[in-house]
């Protein structure tokens, strides 16, 4: 038997016991001829204990113990004269009589504790022995943790978990895909899935009426903090439902989860249409753990010869609770934060509101202190706060920017506390989005997303107004989840495709199955995905969902473990019918 209790488990009530361990050498401290050994495994950490008295034979492999050895120990649990308040087991250690080396380790490449001397690169490189330090650890197993509470929860609610293939057909909606050369069928690709979609809403045509499945979708986009080429769904779909429905189920389903995985209890859900959204935080995302919503001043602050201002399409502005006070250098290193590439404004201009009633702006030249009057009691400004304020000539863009530079002002003010959790339904977005490289419009979510009925006549003059029964939620400014009812008829997903700028023979040659299923009893059906890494990551009070993926890619997209994405050889090519091109370049 290798081990009779975890390193994690012992207490006080084992003293006097004896005992059985397995696991790998963290730490070897050699105190005057005493050596503690810090043993980990899953579990925890049990100091080991080896006085100056032990026998020759157990002293001897004592002396040949590294870090990461694998050992087996055996011996009795005793009192620590020296408690660790800090550890489950540091009440106690184990005094080890018997020794056994399982298996010997190299150096590892960095240090395997909770802080490391690793970097990213290196911990990447070495996952395996990154994933032995419980703060990297831990993270894994809130993930499973999370995973089989979804499952129970779902179950509950009636749903069956279905598997749908990974090897599907490429679309040109949507991200790009990364595609798999067949060799049975020379010179076709298959795509592997960016969602489940189709195939949900085909179950739901079969009749399976609450499906849901936690799978793996793949993306070739750029990627970001919150962004994995292969990452983590937990899709969902559900016939005979309104939006609604979806809503008060999946909300439930969070509220769960919140309350069993950190004991908070949320009140319902806020919902917020899209375009309030945008006016208000220039994000279908936004993060309301803080106000300074945005106000916009394009009327009230034109016409006294102030060229910016007088040319914009949209003047915006936020109020900075108590921050008249910033310092010069303070408002221009928020001037470089709106003007860096990634948020791009021309400048920033500032109106402090003084304490003693006062106005000191960048634009006094132009505005007197009754004109600044009317833009603070606009903003609902008390004496002591600040206005920041962007301007643009295309009003998006302009409240994209002003988006930016309110997070950053809430990040400095403190506002965006990990602890706080601050759930949002965004409604009603936009059915379709001008796509000026294509000169046509796209889906905003996806193709078989419905239009609001109420909308529909507009699908023909305005198609841009249309707004569609889509919803996202949104947590603490990020997208968790986003779903849609779909169109179930065949005729309204043809006009959609119509519109989408396929021409008959293209919906036919893409999407014909789907049309062809709804010739023969499709129910009224909608559905969400959550992105399952994100909400882990939320969760676990992280920045990036690299941390809750046991082997992510890096910012290329790369396995550096594994070493891939990488060549393969010229036979398999040509089995394939493939061609190696020459890269130059790169
Ligand atoms: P959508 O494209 O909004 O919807 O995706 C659903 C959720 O998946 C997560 N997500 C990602 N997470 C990590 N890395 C990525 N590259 C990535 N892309 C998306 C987000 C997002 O909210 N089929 C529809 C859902 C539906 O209509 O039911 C879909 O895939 O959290």
């Amino acid at each position: 038997m290798y081990r009779t209790h975890t390193c994690g488990e012992l207490r006080a009530d084992n003293i006097g016991e004896s005992v059985t361990l397995s696991g790998w050498v963290q730490k070897i401290r050699n105190l005057g001829g005493m050596t503690f050994i810090d043993l980990r495994d899953r579990y925890g950490i049990s100091q080991l204990v080896f006085d100056e008295n032990i026998e020759k034979d157990l002293q001897s492999k004592l002396e040949t113990l590294g870090r990461e050895f694998v050992i087996q120990v055996s011996g009795e649990v005793i009192e620590r004269a020296s408690k660790n308040k800090k550890i489950a087991t540091g009440e106690i250690e184990i005094a080890v009589n018997a020794l056994e080396i399982l298996n010997k380790s190299e150096v590892p490449p960095f240090t395997i504790e909770e802080n490391t001397d690793g970097g990213d690169e290196l911990r990447m490189k070495y996952r395996y022995l990154d994933l032995r330090r419980s703060c990297v650890k831990e993270n894994l197993v809130l993930r499973h943790r999370i995973g089989h509470l979804v499952r129970n929860y779902l179950d509950t609610q009636n749903f069956i978990e279905v598997e749908t293939p990974m090897l599907i057909k490429s679309t040109p909606e949507g991200a790009r895909d990364f595609v798999v050369p067949s060799r049975m069928n020379p010179g076709t690709f298959y795509a592997l899935p960016q969602s489940p979609q189709v195939f949900k809403q085909l179950l739901m045509v079969s009749g399976f009426d609450r499906y849901y499945q936690i799978v793996k979708c793949f993306r070739d986009e750029d990627l970001r903090a919150d962004r994995q080429p292969e990452f983590t769904q937990i899709d969902c779909e559900m016939s005979f439902v309104e939006q609604e429905d979806v809503l008060n189920l999946f909300e439930g389903m969070t509220k769960h989860l919140f309350q069993e995985v950190r004991n908070v209890k949320l009140d319902k859900f806020p919902r917020m249409p899209w375009s309030e959204a945008m006016d208000k935080y220039g994000s279908d995302k936004p993060d309301i753990r803080f106000g300074m919503e945005f106000v916009e001043l394009t009327d009230v602050a034109k016409g006294k010869d102030f060229a910016i201002f007088d040319n914009a399409a949209y003047i915006g502005a936020i109020c900075a609770p108590a921050c008249a006070k910033y310092t010069r250098k303070q408002l221009d290193k928020l001037t470089d934060f709106v003007k860096r590439p990634q948020v791009g404004a021309k400048g920033l201009v500032y109106v402090k509101y003084n304490e003693d009633g006062s106005f000191k702006s960048s634009v006094d030249k132009f505005y007197s202190a009754d004109d600044l009057k009317i833009f603070a009691d606009n903003c609902n400004a008390k004496p002591g706060d600040l206005l920041l304020i962007l301007v643009g000539d295309d009003k998006r863009k302009a409240q994209e920017q002003l988006c930016e530079l309110r997070l950053e002002m809430g990040n400095q003010l403190g506002l965006r506390d990990k602890n706080v959790f601050a759930p949002l339904w965004v409604v009603d977005f936009p059915l379709l989005e001008w796509n000026e490289d294509m000169n046509r419009f796209q889906a905003m979510h996806h193709p078989f997303t419905s239009p609001k009925s109420e909308d529909f006549s507009l699908i023909d003059t305005n198609p841009g107004d249309v707004r569609a029964n889509a919803y996202d939620l949104v947590i603490n400014g990020v997208e968790i989840g986003g779903g849609s009812i779909r169109i179930f008829d065949k005729d309204i997903q043809a006009k959609m495709f119509e519109l989408l700028g396929f021409s008959k023979e293209q919906a036919e040659a893409q999407f014909g199955f789907l049309m062809n299923a709804f010739k023969y009893g499709a129910p009224p059906h909608g559905g969400v995905a959550f992105g399952f890494d994100r909400l882990v990551s939320m969760f676990a009070g992280l920045d990036t969902i690299r941390d809750v993926i046991a082997f992510p890619k890096n910012n290329s997209g790369r396995d550096v473990m594994i070493e891939s994405p990488s060549p393969i050889a010229k036979e398999q090519l040509d089995e394939l019918y493939l061609e190696q091109k020459e890269i130059d370049n790169l």
